[in-house]
């Protein structure tokens, strides 16, 4: 009875043994994705120098223009990878202790009392959507590589510039981070019980264990896409209305 008690005690916001500054991360995380949040909000709604030569902003991409559609075009493609990296196994972690403090660290009372019942109800049984924003931010990272690759042809020549190395540097970790993705592990081979049935298990295995290379990193690789996806745009953005020169090399 004592136990319990002590155990009731501990479990509120904020009460724990720790003594190093676990607050620091969620802290950071929070101001982080704030900044992120603001900084592509922002962008969305300025609908302006996205487009430069042969440069279109990850923001913008696919490039739509429906005569339906009054809003930003960046509105019809967003809400994907948004969707993708608000279900993000990673993200969720994260913000949960960020922002909802439930709990905000390992062994750290938390916020909002006995009520969390796991992502069983609504509105968090919607996180179980994050295969199919898995299925759906591939289709945008295909198309990243194709703009990526068209950056580098200046009228049919062949350039490199900074803004071209810049777009590479992006997708590569943009596909770092989705080739990472625990759905896409379940994809290629966690649902099977044996690898070394057939050659075609044994191709998924070396699959499988490549994708589990990347997935060991999954939080570095979610956090260094979120900038240099940010970083790109601006970048971009900064070349399209002049402040920053193009410096093409050849
Ligand atoms: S788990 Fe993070 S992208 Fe799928």
């Amino acid at each position: 009875m004592q136990q319990s008690s002590s155990l009731r005690q501990q479990a509120s916001f904020g009460t724990t043994t720790r003594k190093d500054a676990w607050w620091v991360e969620p802290v950071l995380v929070g101001l982080g994705f704030a900044a992120f949040i603001i900084y592509a909000t922002f962008r969305a709604f300025e609908n302006n120098y996205f487009e430069i030569g042969p440069y279109l902003s990850p923001f913008y991409s696919p490039k739509f223009n429906f005569d339906w559609w009054h809003m930003s075009p960046a509105f019809l493609i967003l809400w994907i990878p948004a969707g993708f990296r608000a279900t993000c196994y990673y993200y969720r972690k994260a913000y949960y202790r960020a922002y909802f403090a439930d709990p905000p660290a390992c062994a750290v009372g938390h916020f909002g009392g006995e009520k969390y019942c796991g992502e069983t109800t609504f509105p968090l049984v919607l996180q179980n959507l994050h295969r199919y924003f898995f299925y759906l931010a591939t289709i945008v990272l295909a198309v990243l590589w194709y703009d990526t690759v068209k950056a580098f042809f200046f009228n049919g020549a062949f350039g490199v510039s900074i803004v071209n190395l810049i777009m590479l540097a992006n997708v590569i970790l943009l596909s770092g981070y989705s080739f990472g993705c625990h759905a896409c592990r379940h994809l290629v081979g966690g649902k099977l019980n044996c690898f070394s049935a057939n050659a075609c298990t044994k191709s998924q295995f070396k699959i499988w264990h490549w994708v589990t290379r990347l997935n060991e990193h999954h939080m570095l690789w979610a956090w260094l896409s979120l900038f240099s996806v940010g970083f790109t745009d601006f970048y971009i953005r900064q070349v399209a209305c002049g402040a920053f020169p193009e410096l093409q090399f050849f």
